[in-house]
């Protein structure tokens, strides 16, 4: 569906028809991706990042951070505890850690590919050619948020980072064949409603196959701790007008969601939302995995238990746990290789 900017501002500074809007979303959710909820697999391999963002807990200016990397092993047997749990995606995300290198971290995006899952990677800004060749060892999708559109914002909060190289990147991206996924946070000190409503139409308009908008939440070992930060019903009112934008793209409920409120991901999946992202890092190195405060570690010394629980919740209010591999486009090019 086409909103004019003026369009969508009206519907993000309009308290009194939220309710209204979250609804309708949540019709269009129905009518395009239907009732399944798809789980993907969160995997957090390293919090080492080369980068500053001043909003992000994991910037590297903060030696609060005790930092980890897992190794190829650890890696590949998280994988396959969540593939054997039922999970048909696995995220694979990390700072910017160069450790990581396509030589290392290729083999490993092999081995996960054996037990039949589709493979997102959230790694931040790589070269062509390591995207490539990530891209030929079997991942399907990349994952990373343009944060925010106003290249101004963008480049106060991210000191030394280039809007316009990250750009690229997720032109490379879309290019090479992955699905892409992208978003923002919103509430960003000194972002504007216009600024949001800017960043919906660039996300319809780079036709992004995912798209994952937080609240933004101060962290407080970061330049930004005192910043206000984001709001519950903002966060759900982009997210709702981004299902009416792109119907039938993937959306999911975000943590950050789940942070501002104890039924935030719920509100969300009844606004337009159609994935959940468990986060199934072990639980010593996921507490050390902290972009902002309140995020909800998963208690998974027992996995089985606590993956029935997440399907036990998508089944009370009245949704079914997606039993494919859920990706925005029918047919994934590397499923078909490794079938082959
Ligand atoms: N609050 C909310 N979201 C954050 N992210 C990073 N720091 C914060 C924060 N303080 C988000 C960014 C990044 C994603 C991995 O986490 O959007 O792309
Ligand atoms: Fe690094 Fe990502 Fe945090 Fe920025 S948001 S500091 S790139 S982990």
């Amino acid at each position: 569906m086409n909103l004019s900017k003026t369009e969508i501002i009206r519907l993000l500074s309009d308290d009194e028809h939220e309710a209204k809007l979250l609804s309708h979303a949540d019709a269009v959710r129905r009518q395009y991706v239907g009732d399944e909820v798809h789980l993907r697999a969160l995997l957090e391999f390293s919090n080492i990042c080369r980068n500053n963002c001043l909003y992000c807990g994991l910037r590297k200016d903060n030696l609060k951070v005790k930092r980890y990397h897992l190794s190829a092993e650890e890696m590949v047997e998280t994988a396959r505890l969540a593939a054997q749990l039922g999970f048909k995606t696995v995220v694979m995300q990390s700072g910017e850690d160069m450790y990581y290198t396509a030589a290392r971290l290729c083999p490993i995006i092999e081995a996960i590919k054996k037990f039949d899952v589709a493979i997102t990677l959230s790694i931040g800004e790589r070269s062509y050619a390591d995207y490539k060749a990530f891209r030929e060892a079997g991942a399907d999708r990349y994952l990373m948020r343009i944060e925010t559109t106003n290249q101004e914002l963008y480049h106060r909060l991210d000191p030394k980072m280039s809007w316009q190289h990250r750009y690229d990147c997720l032109m490379m991206i879309k290019e090479l064949g992955y699905e892409l996924g992208s978003g923002i946070m919103v509430g960003l000190p000194d972002q504007t409603i216009d600024s949001v409503a800017d960043d919906l139409l660039f996300l319809q308009q780079i036709g992004v196959d995912m798209a994952g908008i937080g609240p933004f939440i101060p962290h407080p070992e970061t330049p930004l701790a005192d910043c206000k930060g984001g709001t519950l019903h903002l966060a759900l009112r982009t997210m709702a007008i981004m299902r009416l934008l792109l119907p039938d793209i993937n959306i999911p409920a975000t943590t950050a969601m789940e942070a501002l409120a104890q039924n935030g991901q719920a509100l969300a999946l009844n606004s337009g939302a159609n994935v959940l992202m468990p986060n199934v890092t072990a639980g010593g190195y996921c507490k050390l995995y902290e972009l902002y405060p309140g995020q909800k570690h998963s208690i998974n010394n027992t996995p089985k238990q606590w993956y029935d629980s997440v399907c036990s919740k998508i089944n009370s209010i009245g949704r079914i746990v997606g039993q494919g591999y859920g990706g925005h486009k029918s047919t994934l090019l590397s499923h078909k290789k490794s079938e082959a």
